[in-house]
């Protein structure tokens, strides 16, 4: 899972445009990008394209539904859950029991819908409040169905009374950079994937590539999208190079040739247990692309 591409759940024309995009994940939006009027409708567009796409390509669907508080996530779920999406995104996450209590609404579903309890996966978007933001660590344990954490900073900034998430040089100022921050810590907490929020400068390519480049470097191992033309720039920084993977093999293979070894010097640079651990886990990002 490198790239993630948020689509108006309203819209069969955008919705078709995913499935061509090359995007890992699909997000089918019931949420932010839907007005109020037009949630039924989405939520039947939704569901029948769930139906009709779910088992045709490698593409995963998951469907954002409205948060746990709004009063509008179980006429989300009836609507969407009989078509089984793979997942399900939860915006505006308090903590893991949030993610506990989806995960009891999911078993219900799945048992309706005939589906193996358990089936259906979970993310989270934990920074879009400020309570959910400093509960970054509640999610060890909260649910085996969490696949990945994620962060927002619009909504954040709403709550907040922030005017800005940027300042004039373009930078997230010092609540924006802690609430990514957290989101790397509390996914590695978690023992599941940080994914990057989105950019919604969607014409500005240079600068997507250098916040996906930025993301990598810090341990996310995929963004989310607002547009297709963002997915290629996403999947190519969030795809182990070539290099990466020949070092991180040649990293392995030493310490499997050398089992009682705590630390290795390869090509005059020191290994030690934790370089290993990051050389495996590159792997296990190649074997799921
Ligand atoms: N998924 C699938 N297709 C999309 C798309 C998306 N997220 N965004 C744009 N497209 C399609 C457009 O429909 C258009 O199709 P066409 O050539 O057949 O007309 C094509 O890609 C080019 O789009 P473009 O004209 O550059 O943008 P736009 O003005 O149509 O749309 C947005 C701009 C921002 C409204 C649109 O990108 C969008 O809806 N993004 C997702 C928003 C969202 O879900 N937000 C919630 C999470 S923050
Ligand atoms: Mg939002």
């Amino acid at each position: 899972m490198r790239s993630l591409l948020f689509v108006p759940g309203d819209s069969e024309k955008k919705l078709e445009k995913g499935l061509a995009s090359g995007a890992d994940v699909l997000l089918i939006d019931l949420e932010d990008s839907v007005s109020a009027e037009r949630k039924p409708a989405a939520r039947q567009i939704a569901a029948d394209f769930l139906k009709s796409n779910r088992d045709k390509n490698s593409q995963r669907l998951f469907v954002r539904i409205n948060d746990l508080a709004s009063g509008l996530a179980d006429a989300d779920l009836e609507a969407v859950m009989p078509s089984l999406p793979h997942g399900i995104l939860l915006p505006k996450s308090n903590s893991g029991k949030d993610v506990t209590r989806l995960s009891a609404k999911l078993n219900v579903h799945e048992a309706h819908a005939g589906a193996p309890e358990g089936s259906t996966q979970i993310l989270a978007i934990i920074t879009e409040t400020a309570l959910g933001t400093l509960s970054a660590a509640s999610y060890p344990d909260a649910s085996a169905r969490l696949i990945g954490l994620t962060w927002g900073a619009e909504d954040l900034s709403a709550v907040i009374g922030a005017r800005a998430v940027r300042d004039d040089n373009g930078r997230y100022t010092d609540v924006f950079r802690l609430a990514r921050a957290l989101t790397v810590l509390g996914a590695s907490a978690a023992d599941t994937a940080a994914i990057d929020t989105v950019y919604i400068n969607y014409k500005d390519d240079a600068g997507l590539a250098r916040e996906c480049a930025e993301a990598e470097r810090d341990g996310f191992t995929a963004k989310l999208a607002i547009h297709p033309a963002q997915v290629p720039v996403i999947n190519a920084v969030f795809t182990p190079s070539a290099e990466a993977v020949a070092q991180a093999q040649k990293i392995i293979r030493a310490f499997a040739d050398d089992p009682a070894a705590g630390v290795i010097g390869i090509d005059g640079l020191m290994f030690d247990r934790p370089h290993l651990r990051r050389a495996e886990r590159l792997m296990g990002r190649v074997g799921a692309v």
